[in-house]
């Protein structure tokens, strides 16, 4: 369905996550013909750049980094005309008119701040103090939002005095992955599972997104967060909260974040000795010179690349239920799922004929977008009654071929924004509260001063983690 006309503003234009990312899933939405010529995209930097550089840098962006579908050099020049810049320093008053000359007051404006989080406020202001932000403007933040519970009360102090709750989009892109909503259509839209979620039918859940890759590049922001900062309190606490959150009333914005918030609010402490902490250290047991300390440029850091903790959701629904998290980079493999493990049948009918295989559903997010329901069956053949594993597997893409390729992220969100349906995005007290349960988790390892287990690159982490779980007599799942 399109989408109504837009003016969008892209501050951060230049940047990576603009060329990798936001700028080619706009043309992808364009292409489809999600919106037409009458949208309007504004790229904004510092940068000293012409609107023809900025298209002819767009059309690089797009052809780098979009989708592997067919595109022809028309659509690209098609997507490139609606796009225009101005350069602006979020510090100072120029240009700032510029942009506001360039506005319509028949369209939907919307601010994307592609930038550093310092400079949040000040763009935030100046859009407002100008004139340029309308009441019904749209303001998007990418993430970090803030480092610990006190900046990012600052930072959303600061955004409401010049935006109203309902216009601020804070992007978390786990939330727009094409699984992560399925997760909410499989429990809430199907009568099989519901009944089963909870702690008289569910032994454990993990959740787990590895990555092969390491910070190369990024280690001067990834040094001062760590995989707790940079993973856990945002996309995998988003993945927990919709795993674990009670069935809202509608599936609007409100009331889908008011569930998300009472599960983080109902999280418990975590004891350290619930947590586990690595750092990749190269291949060959650290011999080659592509550590975390090489990539972060420090060669005594204590940041942590991978963690993996034990949490708890202390209400009725979850009580005793642990849920495993981890998370990591130069893992072996790149893995992103929610593995949710049944109990046992209380009783075994088949002692002799082979083991009863757990029911463990499998929400996969990346590769392979899909499902797995383990099943244990009687093993087809003459040799009698015994039994064996099999999977009630559905890859989305076999299963749906018709539906076509699957939205990225970006894209979903995106246009999210334009249609102004913030359930997809974080609201204010949702980050806070997500900060409020990490902040003294992170404390407790910086108070004891304590450094991540060494592990090695394409490994599947560190032993301490193994050991976290395997003290309660379970396993990971293998990754990759
Ligand atoms: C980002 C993190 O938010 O998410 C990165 O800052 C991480 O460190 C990335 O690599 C993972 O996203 P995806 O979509 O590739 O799983």
């Amino acid at each position: 369905i399109p989408v109504e006309p837009f003016d969008l503003v892209l501050f951060g234009a230049t940047g990576d996550l603009a060329r990798r990312k936001i700028l080619p899933a706009l043309f992808h939405r364009f292409q489809i013909g999600q919106f037409s010529d009458k949208c309007r995209i504004i790229g904004s930097s510092r940068s000293a750049l012409t609107a023809e550089a900025f298209r002819a840098q767009t059309a690089d962006a797009i052809r780098d980094f979009g989708q592997d579908v067919e595109t022809t050099p028309a659509e690209i020049a098609g997507f490139t005309d609606l796009l225009d810049y101005v350069a602006v320093d979020a510090r100072s008053d120029s240009g700032w008119d510029v942009i506001h000359g360039k506005l319509r007051d028949d369209a939907v404006r919307a601010f994307y701040l592609s930038v550093g989080p310092s400079l949040f406020t000040d763009i935030a202001r100046r859009l407002s103090e100008t004139g340029i932000a309308t009441p019904d403007s749209r303001i998007v933040l990418e993430k970090p939002f803030g480092h610990d519970l006190a900046s990012a009360q600052s930072l959303n102090t600061a955004l409401r005095a010049h935006f109203e709750e309902r216009q601020i989009y804070r992007i978390d892109h786990y939330l727009g992955k094409e699984t992560v909503q399925n997760l909410m259509a499989l429990r809430f839209a199907n009568s099989l599972f519901e009944p089963l979620w909870n702690s008289s039918h569910i032994d454990h859940v993990q959740i787990t997104v590895a990555e092969s890759i390491g910070v190369e590049g990024r280690g001067d922001y990834y040094d001062k967060s760590g995989a707790m900062r940079d993973m856990v309190q945002n996309h995998l606490m988003q993945l927990l909260c919709l795993t674990a959150m009670e069935p809202p009333a509608q599936f609007t914005p409100n009331a889908v974040r008011d569930e998300k918030v009472k599960v983080i609010e109902a999280l418990r402490p975590v004891p350290q000795s619930s947590i586990a902490r690595g750092q990749y250290r190269g291949r060959n047991a650290g011999k080659s010179s592509d550590s975390y300390r090489d990539h972060a440029g420090n060669p005594a850091s204590r940041t942590e690349s991978y963690i993996a903790l034990k949490v708890e959701v202390a209400n009725w629904r979850w009580a005793g239920i642990p849920f495993y998290l981890r998370t990591g980079k130069c893992l072996r493999d790149r893995v992103s799922e929610i593995a949710v493990y049944f109990r046992d049948p209380p009783h075994n009918i088949f002692a002799g004929s082979g083991t009863v295989h757990g029911n463990v559903l499998v929400i996969r997010l990346q590769p392979d977008e899909g499902i797995t329901l383990k099943t244990t069956i009687k093993d087809p053949g003459p040799g009698g009654m015994r039994l064996t594993g099999a999977n009630l597997d559905m890859t989305f893409a076999d299963e749906l071929p018709e539906s076509g390729r699957p939205q990225d992220a970006y894209e979903r969100l995106i246009m999210d924004v334009i249609r102004g349906n913030q359930t997809l995005f974080m609201r204010g007290d949702e980050v806070e509260a997500a900060w409020n349960w990490a902040d003294p988790i992170i404390a407790g390892w910086e108070d004891a001063g304590e450094a991540p287990q060494p592990y090695d690159s394409g490994s599947t982490g560190p032993d301490d983690s193994l050991l976290l779980i395997h003290r309660d007599g379970r396993r990971w799942r293998s990754i990759g």
